[in-house]
Formats: structure tokens, sequence, C-alpha cells
């Protein structure tokens, strides 16, 4: 009998990008977008997500329904609630073994700028809210490789009730 293949899942990249590149401010978002906070926790619920210790501290609790996986080099960084791995492949492997258990097909890598760098070579597919607007920031997504990626698809949205700025949704695959 012949072992199983190994079971294969995808790692999508999810962001919400300022049209100057911009993610981050004082380790917060930079805008106020309510309809991308309901799009997050759709594109999320029911899968592991893999953050960084910052993007931890800027959520300030674990995301309930996803399994949250949080890397951190500082062996003093142990809040409850969630998995803590001490560098990226850790929390790969802890990642997989979860969508495993979960049977989600896909981990969801939800930031910061440190953890979309290091994973977005790996990554299968991208999953970007481009928020129409240039605020103040000091985090920026990575520059997206028109050599690597294509816009898969795109939607575009006025503001909603509770947005600062229209935005598009875009699915980037690998070219
Ligand atoms: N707009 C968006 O979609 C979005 C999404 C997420 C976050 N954000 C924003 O992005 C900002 C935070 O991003 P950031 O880049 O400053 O921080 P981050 O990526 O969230 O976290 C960085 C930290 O992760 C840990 N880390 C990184 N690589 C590691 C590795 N290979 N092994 C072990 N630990 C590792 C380190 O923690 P230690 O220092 O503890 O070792 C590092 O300081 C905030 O402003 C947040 O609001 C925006």
């Amino acid at each position: 009998m012949t072992d199983a293949p190994p079971r294969r899942f995808s790692i999508v990249l999810l962001a919400a990008i300022a049209d100057n590149g911009v993610i981050g401010r004082d380790n917060g978002l930079p805008f106020r977008q309510r309809s991308d906070l309901q799009r997050f926790k759709s594109l999320t619920m029911g899968k592991p997500v893999l953050m960084g210790r910052k993007t931890y501290l800027s959520i300030g609790k674990p995301l309930p329904g996803r399994t949250n996986i949080v890397v951190s080099r500082d062996a003093g960084f142990a809040p409850a609630g969630v998995v803590i791995a001490r560098s990226l492949d850790a929390a790969l492997a802890a990642a997989r073994d979860d969508a495993d258990k979960r049977g989600a097909g896909e981990i969801v890598v939800i930031g910061g700028t440190d953890i979309f760098a290091q994973t977005m070579p790996l990554a299968d597919r991208m999953e970007i809210t481009h928020v129409h607007a240039s605020p103040a920031g000091d985090t920026y997504f990575p520059p997206i490789d028109a050599t690597q990626w294509r816009a898969a698809t795109r939607s575009d949205h006025p503001p909603g009730p509770q947005d600062e700025a229209a935005f598009s949704y875009v699915t980037y695959e690998r070219v």
C-alpha cells in the first residue's frame, strides 16, 4: 500500500493596501474601512491565520473562530489563546497541522509588513483590497512584482456607509 500524497495547502496573503502602499500607522490601520473588516472575517473564518507579533498586538486579542499563529523571537511573549511560533518555518508547520485538522484548504497570512515580505515568495495567492486613499503611514506592503503576479480578478466599489474611501478587491495569482 502506498502512502497518501502529502496534503497541499494554499498560502494566501490577505491585506488592505492604500494607493501609496501604506498598510499601517502607529501599529494600527491607517484607514477606517468597515466593509474590509467584514471581508477579512469572511476570508479567514475557520482557518489558521498567521501573523507577526506587532500585528497581533495591534488586534489586541485572539481572533475568534480561527487558529491564531503568532511569530515572535521573544521568549517572554506568550499570550493566552494563540499558538506562538519562534520561526516562520515553525509557524507554517503549525498552520499546516491546523489546516489539516480543520479540513481547511488554506493558510491565511494576515501581516504585517515583516511577515508579508517573508511569506510572499511562498504564497500561492494574494487577496488584496486596494484602498483608494493615500494616508500617512509607517508600514508598507512589499512591492507586487508584475513579472511574478497577475491580477486574476478585480472588482471596484464605491465607499460603503462606514468606509473612508472607494476600494477595489483584486485577487493576484502567480504568472
Ligand atoms: N493593512 C493591512 O492589511 C495590515 C495587515 C496587518 C498589519 N497591518 C499593520 O502593519 C503594522 C505591523 O507590521 P510590522 O511589519 O511592523 O510587524 P509584524 O510583521 O506584524 O510583526 C513583526 C514581528 O514579528 C516577529 N517576527 C517576524 N519575523 C519572524 C520570524 N521569521 N521568526 C520569528 N518571529 C518573527 C518579530 O517579533 P519579535 O520582535 O517579538 O521577535 C517581529 O518584530 C501595524 O501598523 C498593523 O496595523 C496592516
